[in-house]
């Protein structure tokens, strides 16, 4: 879980920061290393495990950041293209069966309720803090990809994922939490994660790379892309013309 994490926050140095030696252990920049006592600092302010305004703003409430569980809050711009987007899909379908889930993207989740608030969504998170959502939350963990209820399996013609982590093995067991939550009549499938992950989510998901890029509150060094198992054409840029 560590090398995660350090992979995210590696990424937040600022530009033209030199890289730390490679170690066995988890390392951060210089940069990295000062934002987190920042943010340590802001936590002890806050009161442990406190609520503050983590990120987005216009008026959608968040819980700050955690890094130790790879927190990292889309800025507002994309959290609003992404509800948008899944509003936009809500709205094609069957209202009966329109339920989307949302795998490990709070931010998603709250400007979702906050701008279309009658939308069934489930938000499934590791952070219990989310427990704050009531019986629109349900504790998830990737390690377990199917340890859910047995009403949600099959359930949901939206599914959005943004995986804790960059690794292969957290992305196939989020594969199989998609597999398990995807409605037998087929499901829209939105993926956030690393440019790096492109050929293994086209393997495991079927998705390909949209223009629309997504950004963090907190800049991420590493590059971050939303993909599709369906072609969003005029929307979110579309998907990516050399991939079609
Ligand atoms: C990269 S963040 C994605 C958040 C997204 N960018 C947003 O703004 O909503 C990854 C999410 O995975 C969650 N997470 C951490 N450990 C997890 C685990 N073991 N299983 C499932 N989710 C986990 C974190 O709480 C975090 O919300």
């Amino acid at each position: 879980m560590a090398s995660g994490v350090e992979e995210r926050v590696r990424g937040m140095a600022g530009e033209g920061e030199e890289e730390e030696e490679e170690d066995d252990r988890p390392q951060l920049s210089a940069a990295a290393a000062e934002a987190l006592r920042e943010f340590l600092a802001e936590q002890r302010r806050d009161g442990a495990g406190g609520e503050g305004e983590g990120g987005g703003g216009g008026g959608v409430e968040l819980v700050a950041e955690d890094w130790r569980l790879s927190q990292f809050w889309y800025d507002e711009r994309t959290a609003r293209a992404l509800a948008d987007e899944v509003a936009c899909l809500v709205s094609g379908l069957d209202s009966s069966s329109a339920a989307v889930a949302c795998i490990a993207c709070p931010t998603l989740y709250a400007y979702l309720k906050t701008s279309s608030p009658d939308v069934a969504a489930q938000l499934l998170e590791y952070d219990e803090r989310f427990g704050q959502y009531g019986g629109d939350f349900t504790f998830y963990d990737y390690n377990q990809p199917e340890e859910l209820p047995a009403a949600m399996k099959h359930a949901y013609r939206i599914v959005v994922a943004d995986p804790p982590y960059l690794s292969k093995e957290c992305l196939e067991k989020v594969a199989k939490t998609v597999s398990f939550l995807a409605h037998p009549e087929g499901s829209f499938l939105l993926l956030l994660t690393g440019e790096v992950q492109r050929d293994r989510a086209f393997e495991l998901l079927n998705v390909r790379p949209c223009g629309f890029k997504p950004q963090h509150s907190n800049k991420l060094g590493n590059e971050f892309r939303l993909f599709t198992n369906y072609d969003p054409a005029d929307r979110l840029g579309g998907w990516e013309k050399s991939d079609a």
